[in-house]
């Protein structure tokens, strides 16, 4: 059997922990060195491939996850920081065989071409949604005065807001259709998303 390398060590170190991490209603108990990131933890610890891993530098939005319901770039974010959270990846997002709204509005209008964003797209498209839903203004909101009607989501709301997921297929008149229409039919809750104003 081969030496544990000190990320794989279960004994106390000052480089490692063992941790415990939400993942998709999952509980994983896991060994990780401290310097892991959690999509480094997701991909290489647990074998979820479904979130990628882009520039690594928190500047293309493919590792996008949901942590406690809100938008987080996974590569930026350390794996023990994310203990006791709930995360969500693409993996978690479907009930079953039964596409969620989001994904499947992707689908139908092709929100994709080689598809290498998508995951974190759809991941980002669920935050921007519950975002929305809950009143919170972006920088292109013309009046965020606190009586102000909540801006509807149209375009220009859904370019700024899905703004830090780069496409390089250049998918994004399709990808822009597919959030408005999945945010029409405002189903897009998913198990941890719900956010708070
Ligand atoms: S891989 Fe995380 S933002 Fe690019
Ligand atoms: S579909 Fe290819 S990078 Fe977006």
């Amino acid at each position: 059997m081969p030496p544990s390398t000190p990320s794989e060590s279960s004994a106390p170190s000052p480089t490692s922990s063992g941790i415990s991490l939400r993942v998709n209603g999952e509980t994983y108990a896991l060994p990780v060195d401290h310097r892991t990131t959690l999509l480094d933890a997701l991909r290489e610890r647990l074998d979820l491939t479904g979130t990628k891993k882009g520039c690594d530098h928190g500047q293309c939005g493919a590792c996008t996850v949901l942590v406690d319901g809100r938008r987080s770039l996974a590569c930026l974010q350390l794996a023990v920081a994310t203990e006791g959270r709930e995360v969500t990846t693409i993996e978690g997002v479907a009930d079953g065989d039964q596409l969620h709204p989001v994904q499947q509005a992707f689908l139908d209008l092709d929100g994709y071409q080689c598809g290498y964003c998508t995951p974190g797209q759809i991941c980002s498209a669920l935050g921007v949604i519950e975002e929305h839903a809950a009143g919170w203004p972006s920088a292109v909101t013309a009046d965020i005065a606190p009586q102000a009607a909540p801006a509807p989501l149209d375009a220009a709301e859904i370019r700024e807001r899905m703004s830090g997921n780069l496409c390089r297929c250049g998918a994004y008149a399709s990808i822009v259709e597919a959030v408005a229409r999945a945010a029409d039919g405002s189903s897009a809750g998913v198990r941890g998303t719900e956010v708070t104003a």
